[in-house]
């Protein structure tokens, strides 16, 4: 409870803060101070990017962290300013200011705001006890950062947070936890920790990073509203600041030094189904054939903790899954994968090769005394690997082979934070040994790190064992930077009203925390779903970057057609809908691999400037030209939507909407509010059953064209492998716009050497009240035809590298 409801003061009595330094050396885009013990180096990194550390200790500066993917950065033009208070580094982009009595340090973008400035009295330091040694503080003394709250400044990101958008005035804990099963809005840390706090300042965009991956804490103007505080247990100071001024500048440099989201395998973006679990090879095939009859598309199916033998990891249960190989191979032609489940814990067992091999191999945790550090989970007793050692790692990610050797496809990494049963749902205890590559450390001071790590060796696991293919790894904990290695589902919500909300805001925020690649589970794990909840739930589950239904064991089936109709022929329309939608999707993946811009994303992203959007945390845009508003309410067919500006259509009914505008939304079964945004073309697939059936053709461009004019991306590739590093992708913009009643729809030269194989594109053009005058295309007469119902123009063009011109006058 306490860890709940009571927000420990900012400021202990043991605090100091850093006084006055001096200047001792410096080089390019660097400064080295010192003040009293302790060593403080401010760096320019990049124009928009710095660092700050501070080593109280005087050692020489290091920054390796699990979170950081970018440790050299190359040079960068900084001129430096001295004087007898003050030293600054400026960029082309931005200015750090370092005051030096005492020492205060704090930024400015180009235009001269101010941000992330040091509070003037509390500064940064550290607090130290009175008696403090190694077993009165043994992390050593605690650093302490404490940060001006600019006038309008508001606080997001702080990932996986599922209390809403805003975090302004709140207490943010980062510690992993397996929270009891019913978690709600008040329980702040759950599975993964992203110190990452996005700020916008009246319109203008930056971020920090607090890196330390032990237990750490921020008040984000709570109990001053104008100030923040970001705090750890023990260690060095170490901290980013990214300068915007954009949404999109902060999170591509933020993605930039924490890693970007590696480019999925197509087939993973797919529908997929679990339960926790299907129990055996029959009710694997029976499943299967379910999806496949009942026509409704599906990629992928997750084996949970059954078919291991005595939930013993890289095994197979012989009773259960007698033939895994033939199952997954009868699958395999049927279009289907399969992801298994993978826990940290190796049963303690010395008739099984992993656990002799590892605890021979001297790669499990420890206890102080040298002992392997035991504590139960699913197998009962087991031992835990010391992922902090590469060894380990590498080990680890080897033994996959019994996996991937029978044709298992992807790797779902679970239990991670480690949560262990002793007590239930603990984890493990700060001062159980790491004895890593020769820097042992204890688990306090690594703890967020954990999932992170166990996650980064499946993947280079994976890479090593199918050198070709693209890894598809799960991951329910980590630490900031954890979406280089794996995608994040979300872990144990529950079928409730709630936890459908709670999925849009803790999205956006993953979003807005580098995390892009990620879903909850549709229908919620714990609990009793019902046919309305899961009917709505796929109306929002469609749209999520991951999209799988999953449920715990002893609850009532949840499989789309559980509940019969009318939830069965809803979850088909969204899953079918979602199927089209994947050219798009896949679209929006290559531009967050690129650039680090969240799929899912909050409204504030692409509307900065409208402070309206910085509340809006129930309905989402899926890039830019998508917004979602789904329903999360029993026995309610209206709901309020916020259009930012702009003119948005109406997916189901075509109407047209002028925003910024407040609109009730009707939204029948089956019918989710969603807009689209008007020039703005949305790529979409044929139906298919599965991603493997078939290629993208005939490939529809989807429009409302009106007055005005706007572009969009369209990106393919061969959907796995890693040719379209060497340049063998597609990319294309397409450009619409509208003036004096005629429509130019302009497709760019097709750039990069993947020629997609299909016959034909065409152009869906919504919105039209008459058929129109003319169309031509590149000139000519064009291939058109003119639906009346629904008022759409279909263009049909040939597939072609060059620039296609089409003129529509309406
Ligand atoms: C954890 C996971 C859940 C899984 C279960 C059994 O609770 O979060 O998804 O089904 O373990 O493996």
């Amino acid at each position: 409870m306490a860890e709940i409801f009571e927000n420990p003061p900012q400021i202990d009595s043991n605090y100091e803060p850093l006084g006055a330094a001096e200047l001792v050396d410096h080089d390019g885009g660097s400064l080295r101070l010192k003040a009293g013990s302790t060593i403080v180096e401010v760096s320019a990194l990049a124009p928009d990017l710095f660092r700050v550390g501070a080593f109280p200790d005087g050692s020489t500066p290091g920054y390796d962290s699990e979170a950081i993917a970018k440790q050299e950065w190359g040079t960068v033009e900084v001129s430096m300013e001295r004087s007898d208070k003050e030293i600054t580094l400026s960029t082309s982009a931005a200015t750090a200011h370092v005051s030096l009595d005492p020492l205060r340090v704090s930024f400015a973008d180009a235009s001269g705001r101010s941000l992330a400035a040091d509070d003037e009295e509390f500064g940064m330091g550290f607090s130290r006890r009175p008696d403090a040694d190694v077993f009165t503080q043994p992390l050593g003394p605690s650093p302490r950062l404490y940060k001006r709250r600019e006038e309008g400044e508001r606080y997001f990101g702080c990932g996986e947070r599922t209390s809403g958008l805003e975090k302004t005035g709140s207490h943010q804990i980062f510690w992993n936890v397996d929270p009891p099963l019913g978690h709600t809005a008040s329980f702040n840390n759950l599975y993964t920790s992203i110190p990452f706090v996005f700020s916008m300042t009246k319109g203008r965009a930056h971020g920090l990073l607090f890196d330390d991956p032990g237990r750490i804490e921020f008040d984000l103007a709570l109990e001053d509203e104008d100030r923040s505080y970001y705090g750890a247990e023990g260690g060095n100071l170490v901290y980013y600041v990214f300068c915007g001024p954009t949404p999109g500048d902060v999170l591509d440099r933020y993605t930039e030094l924490t890693g970007r989201t590696p480019m999925p395998p197509l087939w993973s973006l797919g529908n997929q189904q679990c339960r926790y679990s299907y129990m055996d090879e029959d009710e694997v095939r029976e499943v299967a054939r379910n999806f496949r009859e009942r026509d409704i598309p599906c990629d992928v199916i997750h084996l949970d903790i059954h078919y291991m033998d005595g939930y013993r990891v890289f095994t197979w249960n012989e009773e259960r899954f007698p033939e895994p190989e033939k199952l997954m191979s009868e699958l395999r032609e049927q279009g289907f994968r399969v992801v298994t489940i993978v826990d940290p814990g190796v049963k303690v067992d010395e008739n099984y090769p992993v656990y002799t091999e590892g605890h021979e191999r001297d790669l499990f945790c420890k206890t102080g005394v040298g002992e392997e550090y035991h504590n139960a989970v699913w197998p009962g007793i087991c031992a835990f690997p010391d992922f902090t050692n590469a060894e380990t790692r590498e080990w680890w990610g080897a033994n996959h082979s019994a996996l991937l050797d029978v044709g298992v496809a992807g790797i779902w990494c679970d239990m991670n934070e480690p949560s262990l049963f002793i007590p239930r749902q603990s984890t493990m205890p700060g001062d159980v040994v790491h004895p890593g590559d020769d820097d042992p450390k204890f688990h306090a001071q690594i703890h967020n790190a954990y999932g992170s790590l166990m996650a980064r060796a499946a993947r280079a696991g994976l890479l090593k064992l199918r050198p070709g293919e693209r890894p598809f790894v799960i991951t329910r904990a980590g630490y900031a930077g954890l979406q280089r290695h794996a995608m994040q589902w979300t872990g144990d919500n529950s079928s409730w009203w709630e936890h459908l909300w709670m999925s849009m805001p803790q999205l956006q925020n993953l979003g807005l925390s580098g995390v892009a690649w990620a879903g909850v589970d549709i229908g919620g794990f714990g609990g009793d779903a019902n046919a309305e909840l899961l009917a709505r739930w796929a109306e929002f589950g469609a749209f999520q970057p991951f999209c799988r239904n999953h449920t715990a064991i002893g609850t009532r089936r949840q499989e789309p057609w559980a509940f019969g109709e009318p939830c069965e022929s809803v979850y088909r329309k969204m899953m079918k809908l979602r199927q089209r939608l994947l050219p798009y999707l896949y679209s929006l993946f290559e531009e967050c691999h690129r650039t680090g811009a969240p799929i899912l994303r909050p409204l504030l992203f692409e509307y900065p400037e409208d402070e309206t959007t910085y509340t809006a945390d129930d309905e989402f845009l899926l890039g830019d030209a998508l917004l979602v508003a789904p329903i999360t309410r029993s026995g309610i067919e209206h709901r309020h939507v916020y259009l930012p500006r702009g003119c948005w259509f109406h997916y189901w009914t075509g109407e047209r909407f002028d925003g910024p505008a407040h609109v009730l939304a009707h939204a029948p079964l089956g019918q989710p509010p969603l807009y689209v945004k008007a020039n703005t073309a949305v790529p979409m697939a044929p139906d298919m059953a599965h991603t493997g059936e078939g290629t993208w053709d005939p490939l529809t461009l989807l429009l409302y064209p009106t007055a005005g004019a706007d572009e969009s991306v369209l990106y393919e590739d061969a959907g796995d492998g890693f040719d379209y590093e060497d340049g063998e992708y597609a990319r294309r913009t397409v450009s619409c716009e509208e003036a004096a009643g005629s429509v130019t729809v302009r497709l760019s030269e097709r750039l990069g050497s993947f020629v997609p194989q299909r016959q034909e594109l065409r152009l869906e053009l919504r919105g039209f009240g008459s058929a129109p005058e003319s169309v031509e295309v590149n000139g000519e007469g064009a291939d058109s035809s003119y639906d009346e119902e629904t008022g759409t123009v279909i263009v049909s063009l040939g597939e072609t590298e060059s620039v296609i011109t089409v003129e529509i006058v309406r």
